[in-house]
């Protein structure tokens, strides 16, 4: 006997991303109006040191609203994007008794959205969430989209699912707290959002860059805007990266793998920087690049005050055999996006954006940085 079980889903994922400064009252007000269906408590997510920044003033405007809360802190830092830090949200959910009539608010950059989002996925089977983003770097990338995951002892974001907010929240005020070093970090998805779709970013970051780190206003919600258009005109044509998402992995071939082999002295946005100079440079070898445009991206990164070498505690042999662990491999083959140009990607069949590179390929370029 057999039964099929007709099961089609039409689903409308759709949701706002709003940019603005202080946004803690828009939160609250969009909770109050329902913004999370039928939640009726809420576990605010976030780590050690957004807790005393944003956090606790979160939490204290949610309880004016009469709205319930409680909050859950992770130790900062990309080692609690973790298998067993998720247990340790999920077990703290359970002891305060949420069930599947609560949400999940991240407040942090992108180590917390990316873990909470997870949570919230799973937790009940999956209850909603939202993201306030702290960091430039979740501003312009983490957040956005609905990549959610952990890191394993093997590579970075392995274990994960695609899993969409309800709304979130880019609070351009919050970037003041920031040191240098995340706003740098920042910088380079953004740069990498220039280098893959929008010349204009790039070139509006060449003339402007050092203003980001003054958070000038009308710079900061330029590229914030841009950020998201960048990204958001990729994932809504391809939001399960069937092909063309592949294309906001630009630099992260090399750059999660110098990330991990570092052991997670480099900062996201620094090792995504090294990935971006690694592309430019394979990119020159096969023609797609002048030697002019790797240098411009070269200096842009460097005004930003980011990494285009490899540092030198890093073991070239190892880091060529994590790039062996990236998800883009296919039948243990590497495949690499690229730019064509500044930007614009190179596509290399119908919605196919990767190229098979051999070791003996990637290694030259890697031996020289
Ligand atoms: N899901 C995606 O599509 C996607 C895309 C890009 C990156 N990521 C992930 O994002 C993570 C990196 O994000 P990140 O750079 O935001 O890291 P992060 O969350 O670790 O934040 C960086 C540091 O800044 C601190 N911080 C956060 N907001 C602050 C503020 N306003 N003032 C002062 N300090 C503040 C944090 O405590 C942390 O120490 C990585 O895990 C990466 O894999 C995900």
């Amino acid at each position: 006997m057999k039964f099929n079980c007709e099961l089609k889903r039409v689903v409308d994922d759709s949701y706002d991303i709003e940019i603005g400064r202080e946004l803690t009252d828009t939160l609250v007000c969009d909770l109050k109006a329902g913004l999370c269906g039928k939640a009726s408590r809420f576990a605010v997510v976030t780590d050690s040191n957004v807790e005393g920044l944003y956090a606790l003033k979160i939490m204290q405007a949610l309880a004016e609203a009469g709205l319930k809360a409680d909050m859950i802190t992770i130790p900062a830092g990309e080692k609690s994007k973790t298998r067993e830090m998720k247990a340790f949200v999920e077990d703290k959910m359970l002891s305060l008794g949420c069930r599947r009539d609560c949400a999940v608010i991240a407040v942090g950059g992108g180590v917390v959205t990316d873990l909470a989002g997870f949570v919230a996925g799973t937790f009940g089977r999956g209850v909603p969430f939202v993201n306030y983003a702290t960091t430039l770097l979740s501003a312009a990338d983490a957040s956005v989209g609905g990549k959610t995951a952990v890191d394993t002892p093997l590579a970075t974001n392995l274990i994960g699912m695609f899993n969409q907010p309800k709304k979130v929240y880019i609070d351009i005020d919050t970037w003041k707290t920031l040191p240098k070093r995340e706003i740098s970090s920042g910088l380079a998805e953004t740069v990498k959002h220039g280098c893959l779709g929008d010349t204009k970013l790039f070139e509006y970051l060449e003339k402007n860059i050092e203003r980001v780190f003054d958070c000038d206003k009308e710079v900061c919600e330029y590229i914030s805007k841009h950020n998201c258009e960048v990204k958001y005109g990729v994932v809504m044509q391809d939001e399960r990266e069937s092909g063309l998402r592949e294309i906001l992995n630009l630099g992260h071939t090399v750059g999660r793998a110098v990330e991990t082999v570092s052991d997670y002295k480099l900062l996201h946005g620094e090792a995504v920087s090294i990935g971006l100079i690694a592309q430019a440079r394979l990119g020159l070898s096969l023609g797609f690049m002048t030697g002019e445009q790797v240098e411009r991206v070269e200096k842009l990164l460097k005004r930003a005050h980011l990494p285009v070498e490899i540092p030198e505690y890093i073991d070239k042999e190892e880091l060529l055999d994590k790039l062996y662990t990236d998800k883009k491999v296919r039948n243990g083959r590497l495949r690499f996006v690229l730019e064509d140009g500044i930007g614009k990607m190179k596509c290399f069949a119908d919605n196919n954006y990767g190229l098979e590179i051999t070791r003996e390929q990637i290694a030259d370029i890697i031996s020289k940085m």
